[in-house]
């Protein structure tokens, strides 16, 4: 199977005024299309900065990062980003958060629409889809974003500590139900976070 990401002796420095931080120096990975991997790393190690290059929201200093073959510098249609808030907006109701990614992307046609339906019909979200964000329990919230994120097709995804924020028992609960919907629609994914137990899937 061909690599789907390939990061190539990543480093990233932050400038500041008083002095400088070496956050990643000479990174290298290679994540197989359909992959599920996991990084695990004490806070404070890169973890996040890793992902906000791959994202292209943040330089690197050196380096590259190849997806499917492709060169990438900058955002990529190609990568899905899931941050540990869920950013699911308060005033609009689970369907038009969900939507939102197509909005954005500027294609929101009828097939999308209809792709993002079924994903919240396929994952137990369809009956709540005219509540808001705040009438949803923690889990759903999750659930919710993760299928604005898989609405506009990310060949890849990143998840930056997604769980975080929920309780130890919810935590298992969700993030089962999120391997399970990845494995399901295949979707190739780089996870990080420093709790252990997270990343035994
Ligand atoms: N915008 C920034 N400007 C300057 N330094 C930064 C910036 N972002 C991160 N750093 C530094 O880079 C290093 C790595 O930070 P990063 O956020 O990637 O760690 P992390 O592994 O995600 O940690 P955590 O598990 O706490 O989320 C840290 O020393 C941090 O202080
Ligand atoms: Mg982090």
């Amino acid at each position: 199977m061909e690599d789907i990401l390939d990061i190539q002796n990543v480093s990233k420095k932050y400038q500041q005024k008083n002095g400088e931080t070496l956050a990643l120096k000479d990174i290298n990975l290679k994540i197989k299309k359909g992959e599920f991997v996991s990084i695990i790393g004490p806070s404070g190690c890169g973890k996040s900065t890793l992902l906000s290059i791959i994202s292209g929201l943040e330089d690197k200093t050196e380096g590259k990062i190849i997806v499917e073959n492709e060169e990438v510098n900058g955002v990529s249609s190609k990568i899905g980003y899931m941050l540990q808030k869920d950013c699911l907006l308060e005033w609009r109701t689970i369907y038009s958060n969900v939507l939102l990614g197509l909005e954005i992307k500027g294609i929101k046609n009828k097939k999308n629409t209809q792709y993002a339906e079924n994903l919240l019909k396929k994952y137990g979200l369809f009956d709540f889809k005219d509540k808001f964000p705040n009438q949803l329990s923690g889990g759903m919230r999750q659930r919710a974003a993760l299928i604005r994120t898989l609405s506009v097709k990310p060949k890849i995804l990143l998840l930056d500590e997604a769980f975080s924020a929920l309780d130890y028992q919810t935590r298992i609960k969700v993030t089962e139900d999120i391997y399970n919907i990845l494995k399901k629609e295949k979707i190739t994914t780089l996870m990080v976070t420093h709790d252990i137990t997270d990343s035994r899937f």
